[in-house]
């Protein structure tokens, strides 16, 4: 079929939906929901057997739904309607929850049910929901009712039948059931710090992230919280009895907060007074209150620890001595690496290969593998006296090339990477350099730059793109800046393995096939030729020439004439509304495009 797919932005269920879709031989175009009169126009050129909305923030406008039909994918069961639908589930911490997809009529989120999934709720971030089980739930349901939606459009169906006449929660059609929620109001995620349970904080904190997070103060002064965790019985013994909503340490980027029964560590907020004049944005919570916090202890913790004990970086060892497996996580908010983030995890790199194992599991973090260098960090650094962003993305990029170094220079072990969660532009190139990596069904990789302002990029993606995919493999797929399965970049040799499993199970199957690897008879002689390879390589061109070139065009990127990437970076930190959809998502108008060109 003629798929539409029709996204407030290109966000990682719709690009999830976008490769499983052309898997199954559909042709999908993509346009972005920017006004009433662009969607028609979208429709009119492509000529869509079905448009799909995964992420819309306004309404399919009547002359479309009238006119084909539209599928709209809710996040939240049957009968439960609204624009807060995560963020209520979360809040009330529902056991289950699920996804519908329901055709577009005149009434919200009350239309035909075509199909829905469900699945148990985890204790998670409604954006680490959103990113696995809502996407993974919104796949199942939208491939059956494209599936029922073709069967009965085949078998000559005047009208293809849905699979619940309505989804209005009472079941009589008039959309008037009593399934609607509306906006989850600030006020409903307050927290009381002097009554609420370090329960009730973490399920405000996350039901708000990522976004809007929850409006507090801190320091006196009014922000908005994200990402909180747990504080240990440890780590609050660590720093003095004090009242509740009192601040206590820091620890990477983040700042412990007590609460009536325990603490929180806060690891992300926005406070307008670090950003400038321009609108607020969120980093690091110990960056958008540097001065404060640089008062305040810093409550470091060892790499091998205690797994309820917070952190972003982490390491333990599995397996007998002579075939042990190293397994280092790096859980970086959003899976954005700032300079600081980058120079922990090199020192970490450079602690964990003195280690006797014979392999290194790389497993990033869970949501992301890694996206990058941090656009917001950068961002905040044009907001700093004696600062600017450009000085900033380049010691960003060269931290990223450093870590990017250490393991492509580890040649006494195998290393791999194992993708748990998506990786996207520089983040993606760091898994390649690892020997092998390895991902589960669920991934998508976007191994491009050129969609942050035409980047360059760096991290050694001249040398390790080239040696999986051949020179013209390379160039097409930094390209086309599209996303890639995990599927089909293995069928590819962009990564070596595809697990067809889920993620939570991949990380236990990733760590058993590490163990059968380290414990490999010919180990060695892999090892041997890894070395050699790496000799081999350097001695044809050394690591230092691709890095210097790449970092010749980032520098241009960074302080050239062409501001595009400031730009681009710009907008995307800011979160600002696309005006057009790019030419090689919507490929109606690209063809539109070239038929008015050879005529
Ligand atoms: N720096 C800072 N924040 C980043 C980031 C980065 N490199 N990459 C992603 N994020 C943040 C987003 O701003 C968003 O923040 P939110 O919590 O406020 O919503 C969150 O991560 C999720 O990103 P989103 O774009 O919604 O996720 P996605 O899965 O739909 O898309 C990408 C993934 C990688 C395609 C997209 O995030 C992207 O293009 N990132 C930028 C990558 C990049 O250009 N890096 C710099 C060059 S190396």
């Amino acid at each position: 079929m003629r798929i539409l797919l029709l996204c407030h932005s290109f966000n990682s269920l719709t690009q999830r939906l976008f490769v499983e879709l052309e898997g199954q031989g559909h042709s999908v175009s993509v346009e972005l929901d920017v006004a009433d009169s662009v969607c028609e126009e979208a429709v009119a050129l492509f000529r869509p057997n079905l448009v799909l909305a995964p992420f819309l923030k306004r309404r399919i406008p009547a002359s479309v739904w009238r006119a084909v039909a539209c599928f709209i994918v809710h996040p939240g069961p049957p009968g439960d309607r609204g624009p807060s639908a995560l963020d209520w589930a979360v809040l009330e911490s529902r056991p289950q929850w699920g996804v519908t997809v329901l055709q577009a009529n005149d009434d919200f989120d009350a239309g035909p049910v075509w199909a829905h999934a469900s699945f148990p709720m985890r204790e998670a971030s409604k954006g680490s929901l959103y990113r696995a089980e809502v996407t993974q739930a919104a796949v199942t349901a939208c491939l059956q009712a494209i599936e029922r939606f073709e069967h009965g459009r085949t078998a000559g169906a005047a009208e293809p039948e849905p699979e619940l006449r309505c989804a209005d929660g009472d079941g009589d059609g008039d959309g008037d059931g009593d399934g609607w929620r509306p906006l989850l109001p600030q006020s409903a995620r307050r927290i009381d710090w002097a009554r609420d349970s370090t329960a009730r904080v973490l399920a405000r904190l996350r039901s708000a992230d990522g976004q809007p997070g929850v409006r507090d103060e801190m320091f006196g002064l009014d922000c908005h919280l994200f990402d909180g965790h747990p504080a240990t019985p440890a780590a609050l013994a660590a720093v003095p009895a004090a009242p509740p909503g009192s601040v206590l340490a820091r620890r990477e980027g983040a700042l412990l907060r007590r609460t009536v029964d325990g603490g929180v560590w806060i690891g992300q907020a926005r406070n307008p007074l670090a950003c400038g004049d321009g609108p607020a944005f969120k980093m690091p919570a110990a960056m958008a209150f540097a001065a404060q916090s640089a008062e305040l202890p810093l409550l470091d913790v060892p790499l091998d620890r205690d797994a309820q004990e917070w952190g972003e970086i982490r390491y333990r060892e599995l397996g007998p001595a002579g075939a042990r497996v190293g397994c280092l996580s790096f859980d970086f908010y959003n899976g954005a690496m700032s300079t600081d983030q980058c120079r922990r995890l090199l020192a970490a790199l450079q602690a964990v290969r003195r280690r006797d194992t014979q392999v290194l599991l790389l497993l990033g973090g869970r949501d992301f593998f890694s996206n990058g260098i941090h656009l917001n960090c950068i961002e905040a650094a044009a907001h700093r006296p004696d600062d600017s962003a450009a000085d900033e993305s380049w010691r960003n990029i060269q931290a990223m090339d450093d870590v990017a170094l250490e393991l492509i220079t580890l040649t006494d072990r195998l290393t791999v990477a194992a993708l748990r969660g998506n990786a996207g532009a520089g983040g993606a190139f760091l898994a390649l350099a690892a020997d092998e990596v390895w991902a589960h069904q669920g991934v998508i990789l976007n191994p491009h730059y050129k969609n942050m302002g035409n980047l360059y990029g760096s991290e050694y993606w001249t040398y390790l793109l080239p040696r999986r995919l051949g020179a013209a493999g390379a160039a097409a797929l930094m390209q086309q800046r599209l996303p890639v399965s995990a599927v089909a970049a293995q069928r590819s040799g962009l990564i070596d393995r595809c697990f067809d499993t889920g993620a939570l199970a991949f990380e236990i199957e990733a760590t058993t096939h590490a163990l059968a690897l380290a414990a490999a008879h010919n180990l060695a002689e892999r090892v041997a030729r890894k070395r050699h390879a790496r000799d081999t390589d350097e001695a044809r061109r050394p690591l230092a020439a691709y890095r210097e070139q790449e970092l010749s065009r980032m520098h241009r990127n960074f302080y050239g004439f062409d501001p595009s990437y400031h730009v681009a970076r710009y907008h995307f930190v800011h979160k600002l509304p696309h005006a057009w959809t790019p030419r090689h998502l919507a490929v109606h108008r690209e063809a539109a495009a070239g038929s008015a060109e050879r005529a």
